[in-house]
Parts: structure tokens; C-alpha cells; sequence
């Protein structure tokens, strides 16, 4: 088929590890759309049309490996033209607080160490530790996280207390860890000094997405700082607030998204 004649979209892929990180998306889409649900692979994925934008929604589960077998599935099943990961990380940078919002440019995998075999960071064979996310998609991700703090911003001040929310963009580090102790993450501190956010699944999805010459981006809210706080901070920040953000995030993007032409 020539693809300047193509009419119908192909769909975005967007997932999370967890139903809090989500936010209101199913149900959105369920109120908007006919939805259909596919159950692969032991995970059900909701096809429809959320906020204008042709979807397929999906939760993960954590780490490492069911993100990159979500992320494959996305791709071949569901024939995605692009993938959006939204959840919470631990603030790494020293500038980056709980109630901030990360979005990665670039995503490593901090637990990935094959030396002295190879570099520590690099996948074997594919001869890469840094994976890109697509900066156009990332770009409007950053943008639509922009718009959220400028329009919901202060409510999110007033229930930390603190100032706005600070938008950061660069490199997420992905383990299969929760990183929570002081030591832990000086550690990564050390290795990584340009690292801003800790988390289980972004470079996962990142490298797949690389593989597969598929655009992704991966947003975040920092729920803890990865210390000894962490459990508690983490806990308390996706059962209260996580959800709000991924809803005024991923409702500014799709919109923005569907108001684009079609590829
Ligand atoms: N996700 C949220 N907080 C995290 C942490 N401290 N470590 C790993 N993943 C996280």
C-alpha cells in the first residue's frame, strides 16, 4: 500500500507497570470507545480510542523482562506505531525531587555488567549501553507535561508543599531493582553522575524499540529518591497522587496527537 494513501492510523502503544500508573486511561477509553480486549501472552491489552487517538493499553507488570515481552508484543500483535511508557521512578539527579516529572532521552540499563567480557552498561553483541528514545515523541511528551504542571502545577505545590513541579529531561537508568538505601544510590550517583531517575522497565523497552525501529518515549513522576525513604515514599505517592499525574499528562498528549495529520 503506497502510505501517502493510508487513511486509518496505526495505533500508539502505551504502558505502564502498574494499574495506578495508568491513571484514568482504561476507563476513558471504555467511556469514549468500543473497546476490545485481547488477552496475550498472560496480559490483556485495550484497543480503542482514548482522548481522540487510536490506543492499545496495556499494563506491563515490573521489570526488566515483562516490559521488553510487553513492548515485543505491542509491536507484532498489535501492530503499534509507537510505544509511551508513563509511570513513577526514584529521583536520582540532585536536583530532582519527589513531585517531578522526568522524561527520558536516553535510557541504560544500570544493572547490565558482562565485564570484563564487555563494557559494564553495554548490551552484548548489540555494542550499546545508551538507547535513545525518539526525541520528536519525547519532545511532545515534555510538552504535554509542560502544559499539565502550568495548568494543575499548583494543586500538585499545595499537596507537597513544595515549589512547582520541575519538568527534567535526559537519562533514565532501568534495573531490576527498587533501589531504596542512601548507599545504594550514591552508588549510582557515582557511576552515572548524569542519571536523573532510577526505575525498573524504561531501557528495556528502549532497547526493544531500538531493535525493532519502533519511536518510544518514557515519562516519569518521582515518587521516593530512592533512599531508605523509598518503600514508604513510593507507597504513598501511587496510591495518592501517581494516577492524577499520568491522567493530566496522557490526556494533554493524546489530544495533541490526534489533532496531528495521519503518517
Ligand atoms: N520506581 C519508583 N521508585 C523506584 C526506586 N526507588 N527504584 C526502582 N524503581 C522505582
Amino acid at each position: 500500500m503506497n502510505p501517502t494513501t493510508r487513511t486509518v492510523a496505526r495505533p500508539l502503544g502505551v504502558l505502564a507497570a502498574l494499574p495506578e500508573e495508568l491513571g484514568d486511561l482504561i476507563a476513558t477509553m471504555r467511556a469514549e470507545s468500543g473497546v476490545k480486549t485481547v488477552t496475550h501472552g498472560r496480559r490483556d491489552y485495550h484497543v480503542g480510542t482514548v482522548h481522540g487517538a487510536p490506543c492499545v493499553v496495556t499494563l506491563a507488570r515490573i521489570g526488566k523482562v515483562a516490559a521488553a515481552a510487553t513492548t515485543s508484543a505491542l509491536i507484532h500483535a498489535f501492530d503499534v506505531d509507537a510505544v509511551v511508557f508513563t509511570g513513577v521512578a526514584g529521583g536520582v539527579g540532585p536536583h530532582v525531587r519527589i513531585g517531578d516529572i522526568v522524561v527520558g532521552e536516553t535510557l541504560l540499563q544500570h544493572d547490565l555488567d558482562a565485564s570484563p567480557l564487555f563494557p559494564r552498561f553495554e548490551v552484548p553483541l548489540l555494542g550499546m549501553a545508551r538507547f535513545s528514545a525518539d526525541l520528536r515523541l519525547a519532545a511532545q511528551l515534555a510538552a504535554a507535561c509542560e502544559r499539565f504542571v502550568a495548568e494543575e502545577g499548583a494543586a500538585l505545590a499545595a499537596h507537597f508543599g513544595t515549589a512547582l513541579p520541575q519538568v527534567h529531561r535526559g537519562l533514565v537508568i532501568s534495573g531490576d531493582q527498587f533501589v531504596a538505601s542512601a548507599s545504594a544510590v550514591e552508588a549510582l550517583r557515582a557511576t552515572l553522575p548524569d542519571a536523573l531517575a532510577v526505575e525498573m522497565e524504561g531501557a528495556a523497552i528502549a532497547q526493544v524499540c531500538h531493535e525493532y525501529e519502533v519511536p518510544c518515549a518514557i515519562v516519569r513522576t518521582v515518587s521516593d529518591t530512592a533512599d531508605d525513604h523509598a518503600p514508604t515514599s513510593f507507597a504513598s505517592f501511587l496510591t495518592e497522587i501517581a494516577g492524577t499525574y499520568s491522567t493530566g499528562i496522557l490526556r494533554r498528549f493524546l489530544e495533541a496527537r490526534a489533532e496531528e495529520p495521519a503518517a
